[in-house]
């Protein structure tokens, strides 16, 4: 077995993983992202996520949801593009004639079995690099042998119950590392264990970020960080460097927030409103 390798990120280290942006850039050089998700009730974190692509500099972002989410989306969301499923409530059939960069999946979406089925003829046929993310985890829980179909360096962004449920359970923080890599391993993806300190996990290399405070535990912090690696990739960052890139601006936005709304009143928003002052916080 070869060495575990840990490294601990800071500014130090993702300033030189920024790329400049050039004078006669276009949208078109920063790729495309899509967000699928939403399911009744539960279209706000198709919202976060979109916005949060944008706020990291996707230069278009769509978003696919069941039927009942597209006048909210329209609404909110003036720059995004939205492209409904046949179904009112729950994506059942995904199916779109855009060709996405990249596609950020599973949030808010549900496991009903119509979603499942749909997610599963999906995956079959989907040749776009992927994060995946809630429901859509929940799903590769259910049913391992999709494990097989995700595309090299796929992005999981599990939070602890998700990461259990996808790789069993563990008895200490050393068990849980040891079963993250060899899922990476086996199936090579990039895992984030998301928490207090999120450690991205690529093999026998494990990227512990060092910003983000507690301000972050409220619903939707994790539909943001979706939205913020499905950007980063979009922009042309390799997939390590999007996980660890936009892990750091998700975590550094909501402690520039903090500032502003202290621990109690800090929104999923705030994190996506700051991403510029994260990214400006660089230089
Ligand atoms: N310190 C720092 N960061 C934290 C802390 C903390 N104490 N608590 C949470 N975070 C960060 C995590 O690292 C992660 O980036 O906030 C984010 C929380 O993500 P999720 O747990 O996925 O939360 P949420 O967005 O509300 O999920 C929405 O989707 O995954 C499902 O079951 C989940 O219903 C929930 C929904
Ligand atoms: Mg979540």
């Amino acid at each position: 077995e070869t060495e575990t390798v840990v490294e601990l990120i800071a500014k130090r280290e993702v300033l030189p993983l920024y790329k400049p942006r050039q004078k006669y850039s276009h949208k078109g050089n920063f790729g495309h992202v899509l967000i699928i998700g939403g399911s009744y009730g539960k279209i706000g974190a198709t919202n976060l996520a979109s916005r949060a692509a944008l706020s990291s500099g996707a230069g278009l972002v769509s978003a696919y949801v069941p039927k009942c989410g597209y006048h909210s989306l329209q609404t909110a969301i003036p720059e995004i593009m939205v492209v409904t499923d046949e179904n009112e409530t729950n994506i059942s059939s995904i199916n779109f004639e855009i060709e996405p960069t990249v596609i950020g999946i599973g949030i808010g979406m549900g496991t009903s079995d119509s979603t499942a089925k749909t997610f599963e003829s999906f995956l079959k046929s989907n040749k776009t690099p992927l994060v995946i993310d809630a429901d859509a985890l929940n799903l590769l829980s259910k049913k391992k042998t999709l494990l097989q179909l995700l595309p090299d360096l796929t992005i999981l962004t599990p939070h602890p119950k998700e990461l259990e449920r996808l790789i069993g359970k563990w008895s200490d923080d050393f068990e849980k590392l040891k079963k993250a890599k060899d899922f990476s391993k086996k199936y090579n993806v990039i895992v984030v264990i998301k928490g207090s300190n999120t450690i991205t996990v690529y093999h026998d290399k494990l990227y512990v970020n060092t910003t983000g405070n507690p301000g972050m535990a409220t619903g939707g912090t994790g539909d943001v960080l979706t939205g913020v690696i499905s950007g980063m990739l979009a922009q042309g960052y390799e997939p390590l460097t999007a996980t660890i890139f936009g892990v750091y601006l998700h975590g550094k936005s909501a402690d520039i927030a903090l500032e502003d709304y202290g621990y109690q009143s800090l929104i999923a928003s705030h994190i996506i409103e700051n991403m510029g002052d994260a990214y400006m916080d660089l230089f």
